[in-house]
């Protein structure tokens, strides 16, 4: 059973990256934005990998890089309401911003998505009229890869259903073990 719930984790996961209606297509992004602030903030995922790490796209100049390159700790949380199925990974994030995999996803930045790489200036600067705000040709396009070493999964559904489950990564294998929930 532990390893059907580990099967269920990673086809769920896979269907929010392919869906853009699937509840698990956004998560929250937690990184140290000091080194004891924690800042979180949604984002779309794209893609799982077949390593089992989480593909997520972002503009190079916004301060997530910044922390992931001080500290790559991270953490992502999903909810799918409709499962009543909440995901919560751990793990370091490995920031790609001009090798292959980066080559191969900033071909499919395109349309409308490549206003979210292209302002002249960076993203969180202060500005004082929102509707005009500068482009240039640049694309500011980097990727995000989350490798997680630890995942909680918890149903709650009522009673007896409930179920929470730990999988953590130990020499490249997944333990699995489930939890009081
Ligand atoms: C539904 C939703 C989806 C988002 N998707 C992304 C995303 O995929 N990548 C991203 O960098 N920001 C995304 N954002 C914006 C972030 O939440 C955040 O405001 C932005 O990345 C700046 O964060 P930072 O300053 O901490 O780096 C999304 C916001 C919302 C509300």
């Amino acid at each position: 059973m532990l390893n059907d719930l580990f099967t269920e984790t990673w086809k769920e996961l896979e269907c929010g990256a392919r869906e853009e209606n699937h509840p698990f297509n956004i998560c929250s992004l937690a990184t140290f934005e000091t080194p004891t602030q924690i800042k979180q903030r949604f984002v779309n995922l794209r893609k799982v990998t077949k390593k089992k790490s989480l593909l997520f796209y972002t503009d190079i100049r916004s301060s997530k890089i910044e922390h992931l390159r001080a500290n790559p700790a991270a953490s992502v949380v999903f909810y799918n309401h409709l499962l009543h199925l909440q995901l919560f990974l751990r793990g370091k994030i490995k920031l790609h911003t001009d090798d292959e995999l980066w080559e191969d996803h900033r071909l499919k930045v395109d349309g409308r998505s490549i206003n979210d790489y292209n302002t002249k200036y960076p993203p969180g600067k202060k500005i004082k009229n929102p509707l005009e705000v500068k482009r240039t040709n640049d694309l500011n396009f980097a990727v995000l890869e989350l490798v997680p070493d630890g995942i909680e999964y918890l149903k709650l559904r009522a009673e007896p259903n409930r179920l929470r489950a730990l999988f953590e990564k130990k020499d490249e294998e997944w333990e699995k073990t489930f939890l009081i929930p």
